[in-house]
């Protein structure tokens, strides 16, 4: 298992996977700078075998696993071969027989499925909702923010944002607060590039919820992004409750699927 520090050797390991077969496969769409920055901070290693290319990604307790693979089965040997760990990996495609040779070739090497995340997107629509006066947040509220989110998602599925993400959002005035007495209510961070804005976490304090927070939050995101042609998110797939609550707000369901996959060698002992 190599650390990942030099791009030539990176593009020439990816460079080897022959892309002729009509399996070839990958979950990799990180763009460099995307992957330079996870390799500055000495995130990413790499693990290779003939036909497949394995990115491992840092986070917290566990891995994130991308590949790049001639075929399957090359895959689910490259697979195989990773040493007892934590790993998830995030599979996105249609609900099709490729998607679903894909998953299986995830199971066989010891992966389960978690859950999965549907698409939904929005088109540019009437702005209509009342101001919510939130907050922009500031650097101060970072820690209680990073908090707020690490008690409240699922970090295999939900790409929990580190600091330096926060620090990002902040400068570019993307994450929105409502404050509580002690700490955060509310909390809704996005990127907007261009025409796209993307809805990254959208939460409320269980105990907070029901109450008109989260819509406050949507408002203000919703006016800041209004020039936006579409906006999309990721939503937990058997998440009723927050489904109809986007639907209410104009977002429709998309084709597209996240299928999580976890190996957990803690679990499986
Ligand atoms: C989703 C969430 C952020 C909403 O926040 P909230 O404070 O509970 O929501 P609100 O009370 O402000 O209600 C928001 C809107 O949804 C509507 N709504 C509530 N329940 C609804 C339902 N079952 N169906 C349709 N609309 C619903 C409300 O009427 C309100 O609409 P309005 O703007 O017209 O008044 C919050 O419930 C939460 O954190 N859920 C868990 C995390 C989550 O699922 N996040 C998003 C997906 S990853």
């Amino acid at each position: 298992m190599k650390f990942f520090r030099d791009w030539q050797a990176w593009h020439d390991l990816v460079n080897r996977v022959p892309r002729v077969s009509n399996q070839y496969s990958t979950n990799l769409y990180a763009d460099q700078a995307q992957l330079a920055r996870w390799g500055e901070k000495g995130r990413l290693r790499v693990e290779a075998i003939e036909g497949a290319v394995l990115l491992l990604r840092r986070d917290r307790d566990f891995d994130h696993v991308y590949h790049v693979a001639r075929d399957l089965p090359a895959l689910q040997q490259a697979l195989e071969a990773l040493p007892p760990g934590r790993y998830a990996a995030d599979l996105i495609g249609r609900d099709d027989a490729r998607h679903h040779d894909l998953c299986s070739a995830y199971r066989a090497a010891g992966f389960d499925p978690r859950t999965h995340l549907r698409r939904m997107i929005r088109k540019r629509a009437a702005f209509s909702l009342p101001q919510g006066n939130t907050a922009v947040a500031t650097m101060a509220d970072v820690k209680c923010i990073a908090a707020f989110l690490d008690r409240l998602l699922d970090r295999f599925v939900e790409q929990v944002p580190e600091p330096d993400e926060l620090h990002e959002a902040v400068s570019g005035e993307r994450l929105l607060l409502v404050r509580g007495s002690s700490g955060p209510t509310g909390v809704l961070m996005y990127d907007l590039t261009g025409q796209l804005a993307h809805l990254r976490f959208w939460h409320v304090d269980p105990q907070s919820r029901g109450a008109g927070i989260g819509r406050r939050l949507m408002a203000d995101f919703l006016s800041r992004c209004r020039a936006a042609a579409r906006t999309v998110l990721w939503v937990i797939g058997d998440n009723e409750r927050s489904i109809a609550i986007y639907r209410h707000y104009g977002f429709e369901m998309d084709s597209l699927l996240d299928h999580i996959m976890v190996r957990n060698e803690d679990q499986r002992r």
